[in-house]
């Protein structure tokens, strides 16, 4: 039998395989006014259990225009999870009841448990403040539907990028794409180490922790920001002096705008202190042909009156959400047939680590019963957690 596939990281996929997703979901366009029958018959089961507008309406409304149907959960109080069931039970369920399973949880991790259960294929649509790879799908597609490609972009990471799950997934694609990331963040609030360390593990990148040399005296992105991380493929493309990036030089393709993700703190400031992109942010040089992505909800770090400049494009980029996860679903369902090298597998440790998961909100420290700590390798020496990726202090 055919093993089912699951989409839980961005790293599940090959930069082939998504390339391939890109055509199919541009095929799919033409049937996003009218349906398609190609899952006629098929049912979805959309489990929510963290709130949600876009990722949940876009994937049902991918499901509804290829001709399937919908079942969905999206409160956990009105579920048995409320009595105490377990996501592992939860989910061997709704796989009796539906053909794929599209999963949003609040625990870093949860979505790999639940493929690891389900009899039928899982999609991660964020579990936790881990990744959330089909938004970067969406992302990228928005990218290339606007540059005409992703490689040799200069993109830059502003918001709230520890805890904002779509950009670690969209740090690592990028990364692997080709792409240049610039990642500007309040000083508590920068990449989780498990996404820095890989996208400067990529191959033919070379990460910098840089000064910024701000336009003029003016701090272009906010008073109390000084440096950035760059991860790039190429230093030339990057105004770079002693160290120092200069602002008044930058030439940026892409702004990726992230909110605070204020129900994720843990003490971290959450004072907003990056400047809000505006007009007169778009104003400066850096700017002059960049496009704005966010991955919404917007609260206040994108002015509504970038709503009305054509480099404002979060509104399409939700709408390219449809048509790539119409190919998503077409694809895992075997529907769509898709001939590119597959990612390669992420190899477990063998031996016995002794160590525990170090994040409190991961899955395997929260449903304990059943779930036994699991860790793989990326670097040797470098122990992460298999669920939600932590790295693993060194031992005593
Ligand atoms: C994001 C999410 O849920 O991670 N939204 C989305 O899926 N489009 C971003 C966010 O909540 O800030």
């Amino acid at each position: 039998m055919k093993r089912k596939r699951d989409f839980i990281s961005i790293k599940d996929f090959s930069r082939g395989e998504i390339e391939i997703l890109f055509v199919i979901a541009d095929k799919m366009k033409q049937f996003l006014r009218r349906s398609h029958g190609l899952l006629a018959g098929y049912v979805m089961g959309s489990l929510f259990l963290e709130p949600s507008t876009r990722t949940r309406l876009s994937f049902e409304a991918a499901m509804n225009r290829l001709g399937g149907r919908v079942i969905t959960m999206t409160d956990a109080r009105s579920s048995s999870i409320a009595k105490g069931e377990s996501l592992a039970d939860s989910v061997r369920t709704v796989g009796c009841y539906a053909d794929i399973i599209v999963l949003r949880h609040p625990n870093e991790g949860a979505a790999l448990l639940a493929a690891e259960y389900s009899p039928v294929p899982v999609i991660n649509a964020g579990d936790g403040g881990h990744e959330h790879p089909t938004q970067t799908l969406c992302d990228l597609y928005t990218l290339r539907h606007n540059k005409g490609r992703i490689a040799g972009l200069n993109v830059i990471l502003y918001g709230d990028l520890k805890y904002g799950r779509t950009t670690h997934s969209l740090a690592l694609a990028l990364s692997r794409f080709g792409a240049d990331v610039l990642c500007i963040a309040e000083t508590a609030l920068g990449l989780p180490l498990f996404v820095a360390r890989e996208c400067a593990a990529t191959e033919g990148v070379e990460a910098l922790d840089l000064g910024i040399d701000n336009e003029g005296g003016i701090a272009i992105f906010g008073p109390g920001v000084t440096g950035g991380t760059l991860f790039t493929h190429d230093r030339s493309r990057w105004p770079l002096r002693d160290g120092k990036l200069a602002a008044a030089e930058l030439h940026c393709d892409a702004i990726y705008v992230t909110r605070l993700q204020r129900e994720r703190l843990q003490g971290e400031s959450d004072a907003a202190v990056l400047a809000p992109v505006d007009e007169a942010f778009l104003e400066r040089k850096a700017f002059t042909d960049s496009v704005v992505l966010h991955p919404l909800p917007r609260v206040d770090e994108i002015d509504y009156a970038v709503d009305d400049d054509p480099r404002g494009i979060y509104f399409e980029q939700a709408a390219l959400g449809v048509p790539i996860r119409m190919a998503l679903i077409s694809y895992l369902l075997g529907r769509e047939y898709i001939e590119a090298e597959p990612a390669a597998p992420i190899a477990e440790l063998e031996r016995p680590v002794g160590a525990r998961c170090p994040n409190a909100n991961c899955i395997v420290n929260v449903e304990t019963s059943y779930l036994r700590p699991r860790f793989h390798e990326s670097d040797p020496g470098i122990v992460q957690c298999r669920y939600c990726d932590a790295v693993v202090p060194p031992g005593p």
